[in-house]
């Protein structure tokens, strides 16, 4: 994963209800292809706009910069045919599980005449089929509930946002990533919403954005992002077709480093948060533990509730596979029943001290034992301090202080094979001590 310079929005917005609807809208209405938003009065500017509201040359950054546009082309690298030849896939610019998260691949009847499947992660493959708002969209004061009616895809809300984007880059019972497809290389995924939405943005957030859109809030990104993760993984743990396989479940849902390991290591130490002992298969829980910092923010009670449950699912992969079924929904409703009140809360200039105070105490129980959650760990860091920076709690220099802490402990999780936890916790706990 790439890091990059994060400009995250403003504080103080209360965002609405937590979105409820599905990806599915994106697929409702007919793709008329990237093609057909690249005039040059439309998005296909070679330069940032003056007197517009928006760039002006989405196409262009998106075209030159950003991975999406490459998507496809990835399919014909050697990486990807030895990949799809071990799979018994064939071509992998052919095999429908490749296409599903590397371009946008509608079925034929949906394809406008300028829509190319070579495009890759393409416009409309967020935005959502344009058929029907293409017209509208451009007029500032179109209304956007009918657009949004029509079709166009709340990419702004970060429920929505963050739904959208794991379908990809998490999978999804839809999209599923197994481990069949890690086994034949495929890199791991990873994925934080904030920091995401952040790497090769198409999009300013300025007075007018405000204006028009609402503010943007990392922190809440971050934390949403989170919940709506851990939700995620419990849906696919949940669906018999997709969380289970012959007698094991399906292993791309556990943490990867309980069973990729060197066996010389002695590494094993007790993780409270599991409450499970030694040589114990682990759920990859990285997002349930990050998503109890947030609630431990938000709402301590709910945070014991759901450490409590977690640890109810974690001791439930021992007894059966009905027991983990029940327990799993129970962590669900816990999630579910919190992300109004997350989507609602005001990330306030106080959230940085307490979400990274949250990860120290739990670092210093040993709950970062585990790689995947020690990453997400850093990347809440990275969050918080740039929502912080930008909300201009803090001088120059103190930022490029905070800023140089966060690198320290991003530094730590460069590798998921060499992580060391004791790095990993000495550089966090010194990004705490530095933190306001
Ligand atoms: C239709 C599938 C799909 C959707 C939806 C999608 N992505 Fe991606 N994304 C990909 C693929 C595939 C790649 C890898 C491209 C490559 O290298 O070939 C990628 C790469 C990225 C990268 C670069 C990662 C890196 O390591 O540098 C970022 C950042 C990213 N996506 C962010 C997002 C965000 C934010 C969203 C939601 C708004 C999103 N993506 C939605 C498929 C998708
Ligand atoms: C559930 C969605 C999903 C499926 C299915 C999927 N990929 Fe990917 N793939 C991604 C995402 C997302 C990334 C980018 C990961 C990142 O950088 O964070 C990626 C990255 C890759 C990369 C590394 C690209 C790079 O720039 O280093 C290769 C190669 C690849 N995929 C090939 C394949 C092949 C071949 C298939 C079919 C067997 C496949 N993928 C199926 C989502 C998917
Ligand atoms: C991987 C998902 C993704 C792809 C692909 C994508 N966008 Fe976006 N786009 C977003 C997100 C996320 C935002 C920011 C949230 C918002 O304002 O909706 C956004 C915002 C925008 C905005 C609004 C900026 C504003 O100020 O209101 C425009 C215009 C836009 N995209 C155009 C495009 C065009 C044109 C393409 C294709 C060339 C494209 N997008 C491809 C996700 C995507
Ligand atoms: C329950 C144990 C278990 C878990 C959890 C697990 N794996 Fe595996 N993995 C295996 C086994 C067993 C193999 C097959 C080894 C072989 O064929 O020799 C394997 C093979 C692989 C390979 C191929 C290695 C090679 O040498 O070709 C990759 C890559 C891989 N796993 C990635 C992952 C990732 C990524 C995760 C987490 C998302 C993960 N694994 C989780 C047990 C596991």
């Amino acid at each position: 994963m790439r890091l990059a310079r994060l400009i995250v929005g403003v504080f103080g917005l209360v965002f609405g209800p937590a979105f409820a609807g599905t990806v599915d809208t994106i697929f409702a209405h007919k793709h008329l292809g990237a093609a057909s938003c690249a005039s040059s009065v439309c998005h296909g500017a070679n330069q940032r706009s003056a007197d517009s509201p928006i760039l002006g040359n989405e196409f262009s950054i998106w075209q030159q910069v950003d991975p999406h546009a490459k998507s496809f082309a990835t399919l014909s690298t050697p990486e990807s045919q030895a990949i799809a030849r071990k799979l018994g896939l064939g071509d992998a610019t052919k095999a429908k599980v490749c296409l599903d998260c590397h371009t946008h691949n509608v079925p034929d009847a949906m394809r406008g005449e300028k829509f190319l499947v070579d495009d890759g992660v393409s416009c409309e493959a967020c935005h959502g089929g344009s058929e029907k708002w293409v017209a509208a969209h451009a007029d500032p004061n179109a209304d956007r509930t009918k657009l949004i009616a029509d079709g166009l895809y709340p990419t702004n809300d970060p429920v929505a946002r963050g739904k959208l984007c794991l379908t990809c880059h998490m999978g999804t019972t839809d999209r599923m990533i197994t481990h069949e497809i890690m086994g034949a290389g495929h890199p791991r995924l990873s994925f934080e919403l904030d920091t995401f939405t952040w790497l090769n943005p198409h999009y300013e957030i300025d007075a007018d954005y405000i204006e028009r859109k609402g503010e943007f809030n990392g922190s809440r990104d971050w934390a949403l992002g989170q919940g709506i993760a851990a939700a995620n993984l419990l849906d696919v743990l949940l669906d018999p077709n997709h969380g289970w396989n012959g007698i094991f479940p399906e292993l791309v849902l556990f943490d990867c480093h309980a069973c990729h390991r060197p066996m010389d290591g002695k590494q094993w130490g007790p993780r409270p948060g599991t409450g499970l002992g030694p040589g114990v298969v682990r759920l990859g829980d990285s997002n349930l533990v990050m998503y109890r910092h947030v609630l431990s923010v938000v709402n301590p009670g709910a945070a014991e509730k759901l450490l409590a449950d977690t640890k109810a699912l974690h001791r439930a992969t021992l007894a059966g596979r009905d027991q983990t079924m029940a327990a799993a929904r129970k962590v669900k409703a816990d999630i579910e029943s919190s992300l109004d009140q997350v989507a609602g809360y005001t990330f306030g200039e106080d959230t940085l001290g307490k979400v990274l105070g949250s990860l120290v105490r739990d670092a210093e129980r040993g709950e970062f034992r585990d790689f995947a959650a020690a990453e997400q760990a850093a990347l809440a860091a990275q969050s918080v301090v740039v929502a912080f920076e930008t909300a201009k709690q803090l001088d120059e220099a103190a930022a490029k202080q905070l800023q140089a802490g966060v690198d320290r402990v991003y530094k730590t999780v460069e590798n998921g094979d060499k992580y060391d936890m004791n790095q990993f916790v000495a550089a966090l706990k010194a990004l705490r001590a530095q933190a306001p």
